[in-house]
């Protein structure tokens, strides 16, 4: 599909997301030679601003943030030309006019032809009051496309995400809606599926018979950082697990699409999704870990408890670290245990999904330690974007000792891999939804996550302790070690 000219309206322009993730991407897109149609950029935010202070800001953000350096001169010039700046309080529905001024000025002035991207990368609460008041001011009223894109979380419950939901309808279809969740922008997320089903012999192996068991982690460093007051209420299964976590859990476990299509995917992916076991209240605590980290040190330096930490409630139970153990029924997964794993305050920054192949009928070789570390595939998400597959081999000069070896592939040694954000604003702005979320994947996400914070709710004495700085509770290790396997990442 070829790219057609648009109107990019970005919501909350003034925020985070926009700094750090937004301009950056644009200008990547820009400068790497993706955005190859004319567009503008308005962005609206609470602040007073005109248009050349913005334009400041979005250098200001790209020198910050941007992995390209950015370029001065008449090129930099003409990009930022395309920025525009309204204050609006988006909470005023008659203020909308004076948007749909704006971007009607720009349509004409560049000769537009009425397709409009509007972003609300503003706090989720006002997704439904933004929809409606786009609606009513005549801005979706455009003889061009238009498209919504929404960041999360949507909703922090099945109910309140169906609310989301019907209210954002009432002024923009299915099709029309972009559901962002940023893991499924990025590089080795969507290689996954290329692994799969673009190779003969991982495919016939990628089943019950073969694989013993699937372990995804996604372990960070940092602790709440700033941001409590959003943290300390939705806590990690909120934040990691009904969404990246559970859409990785999906990519790996979906059927073959019959074509690459962006339903046919998508409906490979539901499918998982309908297939995962969902926990009742009292068996939450025989396959769900919680954790929230206490006092630590990480190389050397030491680091305070969650509770300690600034603008978090001394006496929170939220939980800043999951471990599961989910079942996916169906003919292929039948009897393989799905762990996934997230945290924050973990030794390393690693998110990382490790396939774990059965051993053979019978053991002929053996290393040093009288064992034999089994064959694992591993996707490296992040960092050193790659694969690798470990094997056993002869060690060199030993009998029949033998030793694991890895086959690398490094899809990103250079560290050049473009931004998850670029890849999805391209996929946005071409109208492929194929890696956004889709209405039933989110609805059946939270239904599976809601009876678990459900009995955590009921249970504030499940929540275990780790130090900062550890690979997390001693249950998480014990929810593998009781079933006769271990994590792999993290040593
Ligand atoms: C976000 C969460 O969605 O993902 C953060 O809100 C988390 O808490 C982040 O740190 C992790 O993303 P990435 O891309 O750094 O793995």
């Amino acid at each position: 599909e070829s790219m057609q000219p648009f109107v990019f309206v970005i919501f909350g322009a003034t925020g985070d997301l926009a700094k750090r993730k937004l301009f950056p991407a644009i200008y990547s897109l820009y400068r790497d030679g993706h955005l190859t149609t004319d567009f503008a950029v308005i962005g609206v935010g609470r602040t007073k601003m005109d248009n050349t202070q913005f334009r400041v800001s979005v250098k200001e953000s790209i020198n910050e943030f941007s992995r390209l350096s950015l370029r001065e001169g008449e090129e930099w010039d003409r990009f930022a030309a395309r920025f525009d700046y309204i204050t609006l309080d988006i909470k005023d529905a008659d203020a909308y006019a004076s948007l749909l001024s704006a971007v009607e000025a720009r349509e004409r002035e560049m000769n537009l032809p009425g397709n409009r991207m509007f972003y609300l990368a503003i706090a989720p609460q006002l997704f439904g009051q933004v929809a409606d008041s786009l609606k009513q001011s005549g801005l979706t009223n455009t003889v061009g496309w238009k498209r919504l894109v929404v960041e999360k979380p949507f909703g922090h419950d099945y109910t309140s995400a169906k609310e989301l939901n019907e209210e954002i309808k009432r002024s923009f279809t299915e099709e029309e809606i972009y559901r962002i969740d940023h893991y499924l922008g990025k590089e080795m997320v969507q290689n996954i599926q290329v692994i799969r089903f673009a190779n003969s012999m991982f495919e016939p192996l990628w089943n019950n018979r073969h694989i013993d068991n699937i372990q995804i982690t996604a372990s960070e460093t940092v602790g709440v950082e700033d941001r409590a007051s959003y943290y300390d209420d939705a806590g990690a299964l909120l934040d990691m697990v009904q969404n990246h976590m559970l859409q990785m859990v999906m990519m790996v476990c979906m059927e073959p699409p019959s074509r690459l299509k962006t339903e046919a995917i998508r409906d490979e992916k539901v499918k998982v999704m309908r297939a995962l076991r969902r926990y009742s209240e009292e068996e939450v605590d025989t396959y769900v870990v919680r954790g929230q980290y206490t006092e630590g040190k990480s190389k050397g330096s030491s680091l305070v408890g969650y509770r300690e930490e600034p603008n978090v409630n001394p006496a929170s139970t939220t939980e800043t670290f999951v471990a599961a153990r989910l079942f996916i029924d169906n003919f292929r997964w039948a009897e393989v245990p799905i762990y996934i794993r997230t945290g924050k305050r973990m030794p390393e920054k690693v998110t990382e999904i490790v396939i774990q192949f059965k051993e053979l009928p019978k053991r002929l070789y053996f290393n040093k330690n009288n064992d034999l570390i089994p064959n694992l595939l591993i996707f490296r998400i992040n960092p050193n974007e790659g694969i690798t597959l470990l094997l056993n081999a002869k060690k060199q000069g030993a009998d029949s000792q033998v030793v694991p070896i890895g086959m690398e592939y490094c899809n990103d040694c250079e560290d050049t891999s473009p931004e998850a954000y670029e890849s999805l604003l391209h996929d946005a702005i071409l109208g492929d939804s194929t890696f956004f979320t889709r209405w039933d994947e989110v609805s059946l996400a939270w239904k599976f996550i809601d009876p678990i914070r459900r009995a955590w709710d009921r249970e504030p004495h499940s929540l275990t302790e780790y130090e900062a700085g550890t690979w997390g509770p001693a249950e998480s290790h014990e929810l593998l070690r009781r079933e006769g396997k271990r994590w792999w990442t993290g040593g």
